[in-house]
């Protein structure tokens, strides 16, 4: 069997991370989407309790969701992951995620496999979504429905 992570700190989940989840899904036999951050310290605009509970309203039964908030590679040792699997919308994620798959094989031997995000997708990001919904703008096609009205209630 083989088991894959798509770790990320997912604040919050968009579109383009549940198409990377669901088309990792067609490629591995056991799918974790692993939400890193530490619930006590909450550095984020959705605490990792909260980001695992939508990340599980929005995909299939098949995909399992976890947090961590230690090294990945000691997570992935534990449950035996083969591979981590990411998406890339262009050369600064690129950039961005050679040095982290480079660390993660050097200190573990795990392989990072990146899916090229969805041409629909490309522009998406959390952060600008969040930017976006801060100052009052539609950011539904961007975000999951559930997610759109969980960050209309943060910024309300
Ligand atoms: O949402 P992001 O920024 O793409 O996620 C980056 C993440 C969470 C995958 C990375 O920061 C990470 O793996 N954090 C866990 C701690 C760790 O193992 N750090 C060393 C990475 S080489």
């Amino acid at each position: 069997m083989t088991k894959a992570v798509c770790p990320g700190s997912f604040d919050p989940v968009t579109l383009g991370h549940l198409d990377i989840f669901n088309r990792a899904t067609e490629l591995f036999d056991d799918v974790t989407i692993l939400v890193t951050g530490n619930p006590q310290k909450n550095s984020g605009l959705f605490t990792v309790e909260e980001r695992v509970e939508l990340i599980r309203e929005v995909t299939d039964t098949r995909i399992k969701v976890d947090w961590w908030s230690g090294l990945l590679v000691d997570y992935t040792k534990a449950h035996d992951v083969s591979t981590l699997v990411k998406g890339l919308r262009s050369s600064l994620d690129y950039e961005y995620e050679l040095p982290m798959a480079q660390m993660n094989r050097h200190l573990s031997g795990i392989d990072t496999v990146f899916l090229l995000t969805n041409e629909k997708y490309g522009y998406i990001s959390s952060s600008l979504c969040k930017e976006v919904a801060k100052y009052g703008g539609d950011v539904s096609g961007l975000l999951p429905d559930p997610v759109v009205a969980a960050i209309k209630e943060k910024f309300a």
